[in-house]
């Protein structure tokens, strides 16, 4: 084998790549493997000290041996996450441990989520303190919203789907529920189970942001996640709703114990069923916003959570005709459609943040779908028109052999 000399380096001593990229105190997290984590583990150790890193970043390990918030969140995942699941799916979440796993976000699993390690990352970039006010117009299942919540920063989240609204409530207040809370779940769950089975019609009053029950909506959601769980494998709700009921008591439990061990001051969340075209917030009240739109119609996220919807007892054509991405007949029309509602939600984006701030756009294009039409490119052009300037653009892949869609794009539009 030949010696590659260059700088005295040889095949035999080439240092580590993360020697080149961090001082030797900063340990990043295991299983960091992609380019892009590296590229976001590089800018938290430029643009945060090492405090900031041990409370919120989101890429590294430990700082001198002292563990960072992140890595101890993630390292106290309940076991119940697995318990009784194909080694295929044990091994998806011990890989996405430190990525996609902890704190709230293993609660239902909402198609086309964001990341949330990512998201952390996202904010540190954008420098979002405590006192802030992040958004997110189209929030889904309320990712944002968590993420900011437990690194302490205040955030909305709009969406048009009722269901999305209730999810995203839930995920967020489990983050401040107490034991207390959660022992009477586990004791009134045969209870609660019986009455959601007999119910005609949901009173949606117990998971509005006023009259929020704890125990009811936590059930609520373990008992819808259910339903779609047993429509996927054919085995009786009786049977998976307890399991799925368990392994939600025991992912917040373990939240629990280390938000009260570091002592985690979680921030404030509202969640406002509306229009992200016609955002019910007010002009120049931002501090940054993080989104990621639907990709013009390569989900259909009214008929993806349709058993869901129908029981909360709403119209789901009617819902889907409200979505961006989904109106319209044919790929032509579709997506005329589409870009005309992207650019009413950039014109709304760009008139609820203060000038000089972000807002963080993920979008990627499934050019099989779009007949070789780049979404990303034609909202780079769009958003020119309502004062936003792209600083910044990261590429990220997406993973896996059944997506036909190759790359996401991070796009940085700064309100000018
Ligand atoms: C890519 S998903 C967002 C997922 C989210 N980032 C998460 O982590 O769960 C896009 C979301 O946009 C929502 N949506 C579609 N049209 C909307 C509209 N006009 N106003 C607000 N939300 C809308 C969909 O319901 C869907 O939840």
């Amino acid at each position: 084998m030949h010696n590659i000399v260059q700088n005295n380096i040889t095949i035999n001593n080439l240092p580590k790549i993360n020697s080149f990229l961090f001082p030797e105190e900063y340990k990043i997290l295991p299983n960091t493997s992609e380019l892009f984590e590296l590229e976001f583990a590089f800018y938290e150790s430029k643009l945060l000290t090492k405090k900031e890193i041990i409370q919120r970043g989101a890429f590294f390990k430990s700082i001198n041996g002292q563990d960072t918030n992140h890595y101890l969140i993630c390292s106290n995942n309940s076991p119940l996450v697995w318990k009784g699941r194909s080694e295929i799916t044990k091994a998806y979440f011990k890989e996405g441990n430190f990525s996609t796993g902890y704190a709230t976000h293993g609660l239902f699993p909402y198609r086309g989520k964001f990341h949330p390690q990512l998201i952390k990352g996202l904010l540190n970039m954008l420098g979002l303190q405590q006192g802030d006010t992040v958004l997110d117009p189209m929030c889904g299942s309320g990712t944002l919203n968590v993420e900011a919540s437990v690194i302490g920063i205040d955030s909305i989240g709009v969406e048009k789907s009722p269901f999305c609204i209730l999810m995203s409530r839930v995920k967020h207040r489990c983050l401040r529920v107490n034991h207390k809370t959660l022992n009477s779940i586990l004791e009134n769950m045969t209870k609660n189970y019986k009455s959601l089975m007999k119910c005609k019609k949901i009173d949606s009053e117990f998971y509005s942001e006023s009259c929020f029950n704890n125990e009811k909506a936590i059930t609520l959601l373990a008992f819808l996640d259910a339903m779609g769980y047993a429509r996927r494998c054919s085995k009786s709700i009786d049977i998976l709703f307890p399991t799925v009921l368990k392994r939600y008591v025991g992912q917040i439990n373990s939240f629990l114990q280390v938000r009260n061990k570091l002592n985690l001051k979680i921030g404030k969340a509202k969640f406002k069923l509306g229009d992200a075209m016609s955002l019910p917030i007010d002009d120049n009240s931002i501090d940054g916003i993080i989104t990621s739109p639907p990709y013009s119609f390569a989900i259909d996220y009214a008929e993806n959570d349709r058993p869901q919807l129908e029981y909360l007892g709403y119209n789901v054509s009617n819902l889907g005709n409200e979505m961006i991405g989904l109106k319209g007949r044919g790929i032509k029309e579709k997506l005329d459609n589409y870009f005309n509602d992207m650019n009413k939600a950039l014109s709304e984006m760009s008139r609820v943040l203060k000038i000089g701030k972000y807002a963080v756009i993920i979008i990627g294009s499934n050019d099989v779908q779009t007949g070789g039409i780049r979404l990303e490119t034609k909202v780079e052009e769009m958003a020119k028109n309502h004062s936003f300037v792209l600083d910044q653009k990261i590429t990220k892949p997406i993973r896996g052999i059944q997506n036909t869609m190759r790359d996401e794009y991070i796009l940085f539009l700064r309100k000018n």
